[in-house]
């Protein structure tokens, strides 16, 4: 990392890290943020899901480790503002395919974090995305931005919930989108989830040691953004150091 770099990231465009398990408003609360704040905004989940989707419909085992790594060491993931209105936050293409919609399949939900607990998998997507973010003010979600990708993010937020709680946002999401949904099923999808994210060796889930963390359970999503807002404020670019981003 060169120092030019290192400084924008840290002080004129910074990035902002959200951490924390699933289905715990990151996807809501990052999105809100950066539309107040004329921010990207980049959900690195999405690049995980990709690659499991991706290894589903070319027919690979999830359990060859050497076929899905290598896998995800040739794909090419964009994650780009969205190009279609139909509630999409974002668009995802893979190869130049738009899989945008196909990652939120309860396939992809149940086998992501056996793929994310690759090592060669987390090193192949953490350069892709330090690829997209390099040029800063960036609202970035995931699992290890703060503790892992970038470390050096001046602003670190842990959004955490119950797991009730999540399970039945998730399980809310589903409906609205008439897709069927069990809130059981998505309770224990969420705990499994969380365990394996949370225990694997390489970039487990954590909270870094200067984060904030933010119980959601009793705010509402415009609360939790408004809080992270003021948070981000005194690391926000100066508008003359802005068209250095
Ligand atoms: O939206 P939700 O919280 O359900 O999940 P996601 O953010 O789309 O992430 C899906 C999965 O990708 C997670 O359960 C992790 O296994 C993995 N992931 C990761 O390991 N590291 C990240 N930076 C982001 C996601």
């Amino acid at each position: 990392m060169n120092s030019k770099s290192a400084s924008n990231r840290g002080e004129s465009c910074p990035i902002i890290a959200i951490d924390g398990p699933a289905a715990s408003g990151k996807s809501t609360v990052g999105d809100g943020v950066a539309r107040r704040l004329g921010f990207l905004f980049f959900d690195t989940g999405a690049m995980y899901r990709a690659v499991t989707y991706a290894a589903h419909t070319r027919h690979i085992a999830i359990e060859d480790e050497g076929r899905v790594s290598a896998l995800a060491e040739q794909l090419h993931i964009d994650v780009v503002p969205s190009t279609v209105d139909d509630g999409r936050q974002y668009t995802v293409l893979v190869d130049a395919e738009d899989v945008t919609w196909a990652l939120r399949s309860s396939v992809v939900d149940t086998y992501v974090s056996m793929v994310s607990a690759y090592p060669r998998v987390r090193t192949a997507l953490t350069k892709q995305q330090h690829r997209i973010a390099q040029q800063g003010n960036v609202v970035m979600v995931g699992r290890d931005i703060g503790t892992v990708v970038y470390p050096e993010a001046p602003l670190k937020i842990y959004l955490d919930a119950s797991p009730e709680i999540r399970a039945s946002r998730r399980h809310k999401e589903s409906l609205a989108r008439s897709q069927p949904a069990d809130y059981q099923a998505i309770l224990s999808g969420v705990l499994a989830r969380d365990e394996i994210d949370s225990s694997r060796k390489t970039a487990p889930l954590r909270i870094a040691g200067d984060a904030v963390v933010l119980d959601t359970d009793q705010h509402t999503v415009a609360e939790v953004i408004d809080r992270v807002v003021a948070l981000a404020e005194p690391f926000l670019p100066h508008p003359v150091e802005q068209s250095g981003c």
